[in-house]
């Protein structure tokens, strides 16, 4: 799979301590709080299984399975809830974990859903952004690193749900997906 791509913006080195640092960030602010750690699969799952290692708090952890139509690397703004939470939210405290903040669709999106069930708050962890190619105003409270605008594959991140298994980040070759 290595030919597949361009080069390697984030060694699994690199991801492990920002993820060390994410989990420190979230105990610190979440002591107390028992907080409901959602995450969006199946991008955010190998993300989530490091991230919750990290966090040395009592937590729950829940999945949502959402979809924006369709298997291209580009979203279509629509999004279909596929497998909902299986536990009450009402006053509880949220934290959304996503693997990648693009147009911001599929999270605002998300949010809003979520908050209507009244939970006591509702945040973003995201591990990557793009903020280049923003539609919807979304902002994550906890954010791994922000990159420019290339479709990017591995730890979680997929393309036609292949990649996701390589322990690094990488930008995916152009003529893969175009
Ligand atoms: P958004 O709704 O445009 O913010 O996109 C959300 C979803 O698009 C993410 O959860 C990813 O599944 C997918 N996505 C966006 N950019 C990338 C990328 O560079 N690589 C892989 N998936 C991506
Ligand atoms: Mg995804």
């Amino acid at each position: 799979m290595r030919e597949d791509i361009e080069r390697v913006l984030f060694s699994p080195e690199e991801l492990q301590e920002k993820v060390s640092e994410l989990g420190r960030d979230i105990t610190r602010d979440y002591a107390g709080k028992d907080p409901v750690c959602v995450g969006v699969l199946k991008g955010s799952f190998v993300f989530m299984a490091d991230l919750m290692r990290c966090i040395d708090l009592p937590c729950q952890i829940e999945f949502m399975a959402v979809s924006s139509y369709g298997n291209r690397s580009e979203t279509t703004g629509a999004v279909e809830i596929k497998k909902d939470l299986s536990t009450d939210i009402e006053g509880r405290h949220v934290i959304v974990i996503e693997d990648i903040l693009d147009s911001g669709l599929t999270l605002s999106y998300l949010i809003q859903y979520l908050g209507n069930r009244n939970p006591a708050s509702i945040e973003i962890c995201t591990l990557l952004d793009k903020p280049d190619r923003r539609r919807a105003p979304v902002a994550s409270r906890y954010l791994g690193f922000q990159i420019p605008d290339h479709f990017v594959v591995g730890y979680g991140l997929d393309y036609a749900e292949r990649y996701r298994n390589l322990p690094y980040i990488g930008v995916l070759k152009k003529e893969i997906y175009q």
